[in-house]
């Protein structure tokens, strides 16, 4: 079976379009819109910061899975837009949702950060990929050599691994939770 292109399966245009196009297409769009818009009126305010801190860690750690694909394909431009406009602030935008969890005034979970060791982990774990996504996979998206090709696949494996440290420690929450009285 011939592989399509990006273009012949979202169109083409700009790389903001074409992602656009892809997430509409892939329904991601049209589920998210009245998933949120049906849990408002329910949810406290750590609870719509939660959604959208795993959305955050959706948007930041999804499209790495694609980079291989795209780097073989040629889509270089478009790989470059989707690490820097969406990539990464969706990562950073991860911390600041999650450091919003972790201190909403007036929440049932006030966390004490110093206390909580899987919080601080996290942050070092969230630093590590920063670092891996701007210093190791930026610089290696829009070079084709062949040393580029095993920093981009390093970065995106890194990234993978990171991914599954943070997964566990959200969900575990090892060592003790203490919350602010
Ligand atoms: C680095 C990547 C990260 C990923 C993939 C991630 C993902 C998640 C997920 C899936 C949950 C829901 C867990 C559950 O409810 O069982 C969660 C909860 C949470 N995350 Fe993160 N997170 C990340 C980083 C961070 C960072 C840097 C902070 C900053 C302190 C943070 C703070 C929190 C807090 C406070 C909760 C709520 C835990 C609870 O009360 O159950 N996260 N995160």
């Amino acid at each position: 079976m011939v592989a399509q292109s990006i273009d012949e399966r979202c169109g083409p245009g700009r790389p903001d379009r074409i992602l656009w196009r892809c997430l509409g297409a892939a329904g991601i769009v049209p589920a998210i819109v009245p998933a949120v818009l049906g849990i408002l009126p329910l949810s406290t305010g750590y609870q719509i910061l939660g959604l959208l801190h795993i959305l955050a860690a959706i948007c930041a750690f999804g499209p790495l899975f694609l980079y291989p694909k795209l780097q073989r394909s040629g889509e270089t431009q478009a790989m470059a837009w989707i690490h820097m406009r969406f990539v990464f602030p969706s990562l950073v935008l991860l911390w600041v949702l999650g450091m919003g969890m972790a201190a909403v005034p007036g929440g049932e979970q006030s966390y004490d950060m110093a206390n909580t060791p899987w919080m601080t982990a996290s942050i070092v774990v969230w630093l590590v990929a920063l670092a891996v996504s701007w210093f190791l996979i930026r610089p290696a998206i829009i070079d084709t050599s062949d040393a580029a090709r095993g920093k981009l696949a390093a970065g995106v494996g890194i990234t993978h691994l990171l991914l599954l440290v943070a997964l566990w420690m959200m969900i575990f929450q090892p060592g003790d939770t203490v919350f602010k009285l």
